[in-house]
Protein backbone atom coordinates (compact mmCIF):
# COMPACT_ATOMS: atom_id res chain seq x y z
CA UNK A 1 0.00 0.00 0.00
CA UNK A 2 0.74 3.08 -1.04
CA UNK A 3 0.18 5.30 2.71
CA UNK A 4 -0.79 8.57 0.19
CA UNK A 5 -2.04 10.03 3.25
CA UNK A 6 0.74 9.19 6.02
CA UNK A 7 3.89 9.95 3.54
CA UNK A 8 2.89 14.08 3.41
CA UNK A 9 3.93 14.15 7.26
CA UNK A 10 7.28 14.64 8.62
CA UNK A 11 9.40 12.15 9.00
CA UNK A 12 11.16 13.55 12.21
CA UNK A 13 7.41 15.09 13.94
CA UNK A 14 6.32 11.01 13.56
CA UNK A 15 9.67 9.88 14.69
CA UNK A 16 9.21 12.47 17.92
CA UNK A 17 6.18 10.81 18.88
CA UNK A 18 5.07 7.37 17.73
CA UNK A 19 6.05 4.73 20.25
CA UNK A 20 5.51 1.53 17.96
CA UNK A 21 5.09 0.65 14.28
CA UNK A 22 4.44 3.86 12.42
CA UNK A 23 0.54 4.07 13.79
CA UNK A 24 -0.23 6.72 11.07
CA UNK A 25 0.03 3.94 8.42
CA UNK A 26 -1.81 1.28 10.48
CA UNK A 27 -4.33 3.74 10.69
CA UNK A 28 -4.17 4.82 7.04
CA UNK A 29 -4.47 0.89 5.96
CA UNK A 30 -7.24 0.51 8.67
CA UNK A 31 -9.66 3.07 7.51
CA UNK A 32 -9.38 2.28 3.63
CA UNK A 33 -13.22 2.13 2.93
CA UNK A 34 -14.36 2.97 6.38
CA UNK A 35 -17.85 3.49 6.92
CA UNK A 36 -17.33 6.36 9.40
CA UNK A 37 -19.48 9.40 8.62
CA UNK A 38 -17.84 12.86 8.32
CA UNK A 39 -17.67 14.94 11.46
CA UNK A 40 -18.13 11.44 13.29
CA UNK A 41 -17.17 11.76 17.10
CA UNK A 42 -14.88 9.16 17.63
CA UNK A 43 -12.48 7.57 20.58
CA UNK A 44 -9.07 7.41 19.27
CA UNK A 45 -8.26 4.96 22.23
CA UNK A 46 -4.84 3.91 23.55
CA UNK A 47 -3.48 7.38 21.46
CA UNK A 48 -0.12 7.85 23.10
CA UNK A 49 1.48 11.31 21.91
CA UNK A 50 -1.71 12.16 19.85
CA UNK A 51 -0.32 11.95 16.27
CA UNK A 52 -2.98 9.39 14.95
CA UNK A 53 -5.74 11.65 16.29
CA UNK A 54 -4.74 14.69 14.93
CA UNK A 55 -4.39 12.64 11.74
CA UNK A 56 -7.88 11.53 12.43
CA UNK A 57 -8.86 15.30 12.42
CA UNK A 58 -6.74 16.73 9.74
CA UNK A 59 -7.75 13.76 7.38
CA UNK A 60 -10.94 12.38 7.98
CA UNK A 61 -12.76 15.23 9.46
CA UNK A 62 -13.46 13.41 12.84
CA UNK A 63 -14.13 15.43 16.37
CA UNK A 64 -11.95 13.01 18.07
CA UNK A 65 -10.91 12.53 21.64
CA UNK A 66 -7.34 11.13 22.28
CA UNK A 67 -7.72 8.81 25.22
CA UNK A 68 -4.81 7.03 26.86
CA UNK A 69 -3.21 6.62 29.97
CA UNK A 70 0.80 6.85 30.17
CA UNK A 71 0.44 9.93 28.25
CA UNK A 72 -0.01 13.66 29.55
CA UNK A 73 -2.84 15.28 28.16
CA UNK A 74 -1.17 18.53 28.49
CA UNK A 75 1.66 17.72 26.98
CA UNK A 76 -0.37 16.63 23.79
CA UNK A 77 -2.70 19.48 23.89
CA UNK A 78 0.04 21.80 23.16
CA UNK A 79 1.07 19.54 20.35
CA UNK A 80 -2.71 19.69 19.07
CA UNK A 81 -2.44 23.77 19.39
CA UNK A 82 1.43 23.56 17.61
CA UNK A 83 -0.81 21.88 14.92
CA UNK A 84 -3.70 24.90 14.29
CA UNK A 85 -5.96 22.23 15.78
CA UNK A 86 -8.96 23.37 18.12
CA UNK A 87 -10.31 22.19 21.39
CA UNK A 88 -14.03 21.66 19.86
CA UNK A 89 -12.06 19.78 16.76
CA UNK A 90 -10.00 17.48 19.62
CA UNK A 91 -10.53 16.88 23.51
CA UNK A 92 -7.87 14.97 25.22
CA UNK A 93 -8.71 12.63 27.92
CA UNK A 94 -6.35 10.75 30.58
CA UNK A 95 -8.11 7.55 30.95
CA UNK A 96 -7.93 3.89 32.04
CA UNK A 97 -9.41 1.90 28.73
CA UNK A 98 -10.96 -0.14 31.82
CA UNK A 99 -12.73 3.18 33.48
CA UNK A 100 -13.60 5.11 30.71
CA UNK A 101 -15.27 8.60 31.57
CA UNK A 102 -17.52 9.17 28.91
CA UNK A 103 -21.53 8.85 28.64
CA UNK A 104 -22.55 5.82 27.20
CA UNK A 105 -23.86 5.82 23.60
CA UNK A 106 -21.49 8.91 23.14
CA UNK A 107 -19.07 8.01 20.07
CA UNK A 108 -19.91 7.07 16.51
CA UNK A 109 -16.45 5.11 16.59
CA UNK A 110 -13.78 4.09 18.34
CA UNK A 111 -10.16 3.61 16.99
CA UNK A 112 -7.65 2.11 18.14
CA UNK A 113 -3.77 1.79 16.69
CA UNK A 114 -1.44 -0.47 18.83
CA UNK A 115 -2.81 -0.50 22.07
CA UNK A 116 -5.95 -3.23 22.03
CA UNK A 117 -3.64 -5.77 23.01
CA UNK A 118 -3.06 -4.35 26.27
CA UNK A 119 -6.29 -4.76 27.72
CA UNK A 120 -8.66 -5.98 25.22
CA UNK A 121 -7.29 -9.67 25.36
CA UNK A 122 -9.60 -10.15 28.49
CA UNK A 123 -12.61 -11.63 26.69
CA UNK A 124 -14.98 -9.37 29.02
CA UNK A 125 -13.60 -5.80 28.21
CA UNK A 126 -15.00 -5.51 25.06
CA UNK A 127 -18.73 -5.75 25.98
CA UNK A 128 -18.36 -4.59 29.22
CA UNK A 129 -16.19 -1.99 28.79
CA UNK A 130 -15.94 -0.59 25.32
CA UNK A 131 -18.85 -0.95 24.04
CA UNK A 132 -21.35 0.67 26.31
CA UNK A 133 -20.07 3.84 24.91
CA UNK A 134 -20.53 3.41 21.29
CA UNK A 135 -23.87 4.00 19.71
CA UNK A 136 -25.84 1.26 18.39
CA UNK A 137 -24.88 1.10 14.94
CA UNK A 138 -21.46 2.45 15.59
CA UNK A 139 -18.15 1.21 14.79
CA UNK A 140 -14.73 -0.17 16.46
CA UNK A 141 -12.08 -0.30 14.09
CA UNK A 142 -8.60 -2.04 15.84
CA UNK A 143 -4.97 -2.64 14.29
CA UNK A 144 -2.94 -4.33 16.61
CA UNK A 145 0.90 -5.90 16.42
CA UNK A 146 0.15 -9.69 15.45
CA UNK A 147 2.24 -12.69 14.70
CA UNK A 148 1.51 -14.99 11.40
CA UNK A 149 0.61 -18.10 13.61
CA UNK A 150 1.06 -17.81 17.66
CA UNK A 151 4.29 -19.79 18.41
CA UNK A 152 4.39 -19.48 22.25
CA UNK A 153 5.08 -22.57 23.10
CA UNK A 154 8.01 -22.77 20.77
CA UNK A 155 9.38 -18.91 20.63
CA UNK A 156 11.93 -18.05 18.02
CA UNK A 157 15.03 -17.00 18.95
CA UNK A 158 14.45 -13.68 16.23
CA UNK A 159 11.56 -12.72 18.58
CA UNK A 160 13.55 -13.33 21.92
CA UNK A 161 15.90 -11.03 20.83
CA UNK A 162 13.93 -8.17 21.61
CA UNK A 163 10.86 -9.95 24.05
CA UNK A 164 10.62 -11.89 26.58
CA UNK A 165 7.65 -14.28 27.16
CA UNK A 166 5.89 -12.36 29.18
CA UNK A 167 5.50 -9.29 26.71
CA UNK A 168 5.05 -11.65 23.60
CA UNK A 169 1.92 -12.55 25.25
CA UNK A 170 0.61 -9.34 24.04
CA UNK A 171 1.02 -10.65 20.33
CA UNK A 172 -1.11 -12.82 18.80
CA UNK A 173 -2.52 -14.29 15.76
CA UNK A 174 -6.34 -13.79 14.16
CA UNK A 175 -7.47 -17.25 15.23
CA UNK A 176 -7.09 -15.65 18.77
CA UNK A 177 -8.44 -12.47 18.17
CA UNK A 178 -11.00 -13.98 16.73
CA UNK A 179 -11.69 -15.86 18.96
CA UNK A 180 -11.98 -13.26 21.61
CA UNK A 181 -13.89 -10.92 19.67
CA UNK A 182 -16.58 -13.70 18.43
CA UNK A 183 -17.53 -14.21 22.09
CA UNK A 184 -19.12 -10.17 21.95
CA UNK A 185 -22.99 -10.55 22.38
CA UNK A 186 -23.29 -6.35 21.56
CA UNK A 187 -21.29 -6.55 18.66
CA UNK A 188 -20.78 -8.51 14.93
CA UNK A 189 -17.74 -9.00 13.08
CA UNK A 190 -17.23 -6.79 9.72
CA UNK A 191 -14.36 -8.33 9.10
CA UNK A 192 -10.68 -9.57 10.58
CA UNK A 193 -8.02 -9.83 8.42
CA UNK A 194 -4.24 -9.93 8.32
CA UNK A 195 -2.95 -6.72 7.21
CA UNK A 196 -0.76 -5.26 3.89
CA UNK A 197 1.66 -3.31 6.03
CA UNK A 198 4.71 -5.38 7.73
CA UNK A 199 8.29 -4.42 7.54
CA UNK A 200 8.03 -1.12 6.60
CA UNK A 201 6.10 -0.65 9.45
CA UNK A 202 8.65 -1.93 11.72
CA UNK A 203 11.31 0.17 9.89
CA UNK A 204 10.07 3.28 10.91
CA UNK A 205 9.82 2.32 14.49
CA UNK A 206 13.70 1.30 14.67
CA UNK A 207 14.95 4.12 12.73
CA UNK A 208 13.66 6.67 15.36
CA UNK A 209 16.42 7.99 18.50
CA UNK A 210 15.04 6.57 21.59
CA UNK A 211 16.03 3.11 23.76
CA UNK A 212 12.89 0.98 23.21
CA UNK A 213 13.34 1.55 19.27
CA UNK A 214 16.95 0.18 19.60
CA UNK A 215 15.83 -2.69 21.68
CA UNK A 216 12.92 -3.94 18.76
CA UNK A 217 15.43 -3.03 16.00
CA UNK A 218 17.66 -6.68 17.37
CA UNK A 219 14.58 -8.38 16.47
CA UNK A 220 13.53 -6.83 13.19
CA UNK A 221 17.10 -6.86 12.08
CA UNK A 222 17.16 -10.30 12.45
CA UNK A 223 14.50 -10.84 10.06
CA UNK A 224 11.86 -11.16 13.03
CA UNK A 225 8.41 -10.06 10.65
CA UNK A 226 8.32 -13.43 8.78
CA UNK A 227 7.07 -14.15 12.36
CA UNK A 228 4.79 -11.10 12.98
CA UNK A 229 1.86 -9.34 11.01
CA UNK A 230 -0.21 -6.67 11.79
CA UNK A 231 -4.43 -7.60 12.11
CA UNK A 232 -7.14 -5.43 11.76
CA UNK A 233 -10.76 -6.38 13.09
CA UNK A 234 -13.96 -3.81 12.08
CA UNK A 235 -16.68 -4.69 14.60
CA UNK A 236 -20.29 -3.02 14.34
CA UNK A 237 -21.89 -2.74 17.96
CA UNK A 238 -25.72 -4.10 17.25
CA UNK A 239 -27.61 -3.93 20.49
C1 LIG B 1 2.51 1.10 22.02
S1 LIG B 1 1.67 2.51 22.62
C2 LIG B 1 0.87 3.08 21.14
C3 LIG B 1 0.47 4.51 21.22
C4 LIG B 1 -0.08 5.12 19.94
N1 LIG B 1 -1.31 4.47 19.52
C5 LIG B 1 0.97 5.05 18.86
O1 LIG B 1 0.89 4.11 18.06
O2 LIG B 1 1.90 5.87 18.86
C6 LIG B 1 0.35 1.83 23.56
C7 LIG B 1 -0.55 2.85 24.21
O3 LIG B 1 -1.58 2.14 24.90
C8 LIG B 1 -1.93 2.89 26.03
N2 LIG B 1 -2.53 2.01 27.05
C9 LIG B 1 -2.04 0.87 27.56
N3 LIG B 1 -2.89 0.39 28.50
C10 LIG B 1 -3.93 1.25 28.55
C11 LIG B 1 -5.12 1.31 29.31
N4 LIG B 1 -5.43 0.38 30.21
N5 LIG B 1 -5.97 2.34 29.10
C12 LIG B 1 -5.69 3.30 28.18
N6 LIG B 1 -4.58 3.30 27.42
C13 LIG B 1 -3.71 2.30 27.62
C14 LIG B 1 -0.65 3.49 26.55
O4 LIG B 1 -0.92 4.65 27.30
C15 LIG B 1 0.13 3.75 25.24
O5 LIG B 1 0.02 5.09 24.85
Amino acid sequence: MKYEKSKEYDKKLIESKIMGPNPLKLVEELLVNHNISNSATVMDLGSGNGLTSVFLVKEYGFRVFPTDLWSNPTENKKFFDEMGISSEEIIPIKADANELPFAHEFFDAVICADSYNYFGRDFNFLDEKLMPFVKVGGYIYIAVPGMKKDCHDDLPEELLLAWNKEQLDYIHDINYWKNIVTKSTKSEIISIKQMEGNEELWQDWINCNNEYAAGDKKAIDAGACKYLNFISIVLQRNE
